[in-house]
């Protein structure tokens, strides 16, 4: 299993396995329509992948990493941090910068991660975003109407993980593949040509929970995604959904009225925390909707 350093906000890595184990084995070609990290589709073993997301950034960070190899970001990455002067506890070690309060690491970090932003605001290049995307709260990719990142300082830097997770993300990216698109998910040209042999995989955002991308998702999207499902089903095409029926007690009427003609699998999460764990046990009810 490989993940994806991106740490993409509601990625699909904790539930990779669940979501896999339902797909036929006859799949020539999976498009993942709602890409983000497409950790779905890089853990499959299916080759031919096409990846399509609308925000341009997402899918230039992909290319990025299908472009070159793990050892070649890792070198940009520590370039900025050089030239940035960010932490670096991989080589100086954790203990190097004491924490104040539950800060971690984003006190060291501010003021070179305010003239990353305005360096990449000015003149972007996908580097620069990646690193923005490490050092940045929580990982988000978030951007303002004027397109200018606007995330503030995280609490985390460079880790041996992250190391890690950019090599084997490269690595399996070369392995495939891949396309990529930067369209609408009604866009026609995603679906042209599509045979029993292929597979599409949809992620989008959730009516009913808080993502950073998930803000500008209406009803009428999430009627026009169920219109084009029901299209592929009439055209013998297979599509999984992964979506939520509740969530923070909110439901989705919509999508459980619509699934009843389809397959509904329950996605079981484990949560570390374990407040957290009572409160959503009973609340939260993850899906994969398939109509195979
Ligand atoms: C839930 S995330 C996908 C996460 C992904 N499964 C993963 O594991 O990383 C949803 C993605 O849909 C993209 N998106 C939102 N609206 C879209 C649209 N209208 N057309 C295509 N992609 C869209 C967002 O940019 C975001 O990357």
């Amino acid at each position: 299993m490989i993940n994806s350093p991106l740490n993409y906000s509601g990625n699909k890595a904790k539930v990779v396995d669940q979501i896999l184990k339902h797909f036929p084995e006859n799949i020539t070609k999976i498009t993942e329509i709602f890409a983000g990290s497409a950790i779905i589709s890089l853990n499959s073993n299916i080759k031919n992948i096409v990846l399509n997301d609308n925000q341009k950034t997402t899918i230039q960070l992909l290319k990025y990493f299908n472009q070159n190899s793990g050892e070649k970001i890792i070198q940009d990455i520590d370039q900025i941090i050089t030239n940035y002067k960010f932490t670096d506890s991989y080589r100086k070690g954790r203990k190097h910068y004491p924490e104040k309060k539950h800060e971690g690491l984003s006190i060291y970090n501010k003021e070179a991660f305010q003239k990353l932003k305005q360096d990449y605001n000015n003149n972007p290049t996908t580097e620069k975003l990646f690193a923005l995307n490490i050092f940045g709260f929580n990982h988000y990719l978030r951007f303002n109407t004027k397109g200018e990142f606007n995330v503030p300082v995280g609490k985390v830097d460079y880790t041996e993980s992250l190391r890690k997770k950019t090599i084997e993300y490269a690595e399996v990216m070369k392995q495939k593949n891949l396309e990529f698109y930067n369209y609408d998910f009604r866009n026609p040209k995603l679906y042209e040509g599509a045979t029993e042999n292929d597979l599409f995989y949809f992620d989008p955002p959730y009516l009913i929970t808080d993502a950073p991308y998930n803000a500008s998702w209406r009803e009428t999207d999430e009627l026009d995604l169920l219109q084009i499902l029901d299209k592929l089903n009439s055209q013998n095409i297979r599509f999984a959904l992964s979506n939520v029926l509740k969530s923070n007690g909110k439901e989705n009427i919509i999508l459980k009225e619509w699934a009843t003609k389809y397959h509904i699998h329950y996605i079981h999460r484990q949560y570390r925390n374990a407040n957290y764990r009572r409160k959503n046990k009973s609340e939260a009810e993850e899906v994969l909707i398939t109509n195979f």
